[in-house]
């Protein structure tokens, strides 16, 4: 990938490690925006999913690895050779494929969960190296849990992958136990151990369920990892992973002492973070570093003063190098379609013909309840539009609401299945957003439980889009769906309906499901 010794190279696993937070649901549209944002933003490689773990996962990564250009597309497999040969049929077609297996060392995963053996560990991990190493060039072994795990054991592993093989050996933190200075010197005890480790590029994964993720991943890149694991917004299993934003910032902020390079276009970090945020239904706590709503807002009379006078005094980095200067542009309700078309470009998108149109209807809905149409606005209704997949099971057509506080609300909704029937259904509720979700339920005949519930505005301003987030549980499957619009009703509604649409198409997937469940990894 490259000769630089003090290259780190970017892993992104939002689409895999991070898509297993529970509740988020992104179907193969949506996974397919964010790569394409992970590519614009200059990541290495993309974990685009672990195909074995059903037909969608297998189809979305298999979508990224056609028609995503430039980053290194993995997929990830047990050591199995049915999930081996799933995961390099799901990149075959990626101009750079690699395959990223795993199976765990830590003695408390061989005994309880794989109730396997350190010998049979062994020879999975060398059949497993061995097979992918057959499909594709670029083989990543990762000894699971190895944090937990006896070094010298792990060690032993490591080698028999790197005889293999494997191009990069990837040592996790699967459960965020570990701290800086021990996981150094675990790394640096298998650089003795495993001398050739030297030859193949050492990768780091931490988790953050002691809050370290990215203190333990930055510990690994000084102790001579040039790979790690991250994901956009800290998104990933439970606590999450290291964040790709934290880290990339650290080593960009900290350049002059630190030397390291990554080939990240630091600029797109704000819209990666906020289209993630948005088609994944996880919000960005506000004090969160770099991404965070308030990490370059100075609230302390002193701050602002000093800030004023000159930027440096309290800002460390500056807002405009990830990317948040970039809500200049404006239009309005005389701006045409070819204004559109050029303030889309400019944002990344390209689109054209019955998109385009599409686009413009729902820009002009929006530029006729609202005075100026920001960068934000757009990103908002574009994203929107990705979210209005096909195959959905229920789109919402039209809905009326009564509110008032003489009587309880009452609300009414139209929508149209799958097969292009219409339905309809309606409710007396307790409130008229109660109203309408049980208008829904009621038109579809489901009876969905409503787990999480957030109303956003996207920029600020009395007349700013609002942006809705359900998370719904229908037969103990969760889901969750998004919804924008300038009425906050409406845009909670379409929330809703995709979030039951989601619901759906996941328990149709466990339905059609013919072999034992695979659990994410
Ligand atoms: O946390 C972990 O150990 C993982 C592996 C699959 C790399 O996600
Ligand atoms: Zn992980």
């Amino acid at each position: 990938m490259t000769t630089d010794p003090d290259r780190v190279v970017i892993f992104d696993t939002t689409l895999r490690d991070g898509e297993q937070s529970p509740g988020i649901s992104l179907n193969k549209t949506e996974k397919l925006e964010i790569a394409h944002q992970l590519a614009r933003l200059g990541v290495d490689v993309i974990e685009a999913g672990f195909p074995i773990a059903s037909p969608g996962d297998f189809e979305a990564v298999q979508a990224i690895a056609r028609e995503v250009p430039g980053p290194v597309i993995a997929a990830l497999a047990r050591v199995q050779a049915a999930d081996v040969e799933r995961a390099a049929e799901a990149v075959r077609d990626a101009e750079r494929p690699r395959i990223h297996t795993f199976v765990s060392t830590s003695d408390i995963h061989i005994e309880h969960q794989l109730q396997s053996t350190r010998s049979d560990v062994k020879a999975q991990a060398r059949a497993a190296v061995a097979h992918a190493k057959s499909f594709v060039e670029d083989v990543e072994f990762s000894p699971m849990d190895a944090t937990r795990a006896d070094v010298e054991y792990t060690a032993e592993v490591i080698q028999i992958a790197i005889d293999e093989g494997a191009t990069t050996i990837n040592v996790p933190d699967t459960v965020g136990y570990t701290m800086p200075l021990e996981y150094a010197a675990f790394l640096a005890r298998l650089y003795e151990l495993v001398p050739a480790l030297r030859d193949v590029v050492l990768s780091v994964h931490c988790h953050d369920d002691l809050g370290l993720a990215v203190a333990n991943t930055f510990a690994g890149v000084q102790a001579g990892a040039r790979q790690v694991e991250v994901a956009i917004n800290g998104l990933g299993e439970r606590a999450g992973n290291a964040s790709l934003e934290e880290i990339v910032m650290l080593l960009e902020t900290r350049k002059s002492d630190l030397g390291f390079q990554t080939g990240i276009t630091t600029q797109e970090i704000a819209r990666t973070s906020r289209l993630v945020s948005r088609l994944t239904g996880y919000n960005v706590q506000p004090n969160k570093a770099i991404v965070g709503r308030n990490a370059f807002a100075h609230e302390s009379g002193i701050h602002q003063d000093g800030v004023l006078k000159e930027r440096t005094t309290y800002e460390i980095m500056d807002a405009r190098s990830i990317g948040l200067d970039a809500n200049s542009l404006v239009l309005g309700k005389h701006s045409g379609r070819h204004a559109l078309r050029a303030a889309l470009e400019e944002l990344g998108y390209q689109v054209d013909g019955a998109a385009l149109n599409q686009a413009f209807k729902r820009f002009k809905e929006v530029a006729d309840r609202k005075k100026q149409v920001t960068a934000m606005d757009l990103e908002a209704l574009v994203t929107d539009e990705l979210r209005a997949g096909s195959g959905d099971a229920w789109t919402l057509e039209w809905f009326e609401v009564e509110a008032s506080s003489r009587r309880p609300p009452h609300a009414r909704v139209g929508l149209v299945d799958g097969d292009g029937e219409a339905v309809t259904g309606d409710f007396t509720g307790d409130g008229p957003i109660d109203a309408i979700f049980r208008a829904i339920n009621s038109a579809t005949r489901r009876e969905a439980k409503l787990r999480d519930f957030r109303i956003d505005s996207v920029t600020d301003g009395q007349d700013a889009l609002g942006e809705a987030s359900v998370v719904l549980e229908l037969a103990d499957q969760k889901a969750s769906g998004q919804g924008v619009s300038t009425d906050i009703i409406e845009a909670s509604a379409l929330a809703y309906v995709r979030a039951l649409s989601n619901c759906e198409r996941r328990l149709e997937h466990e339905a059609g499901r013919t072999e034992e469940p695979v659990e994410a990894a």
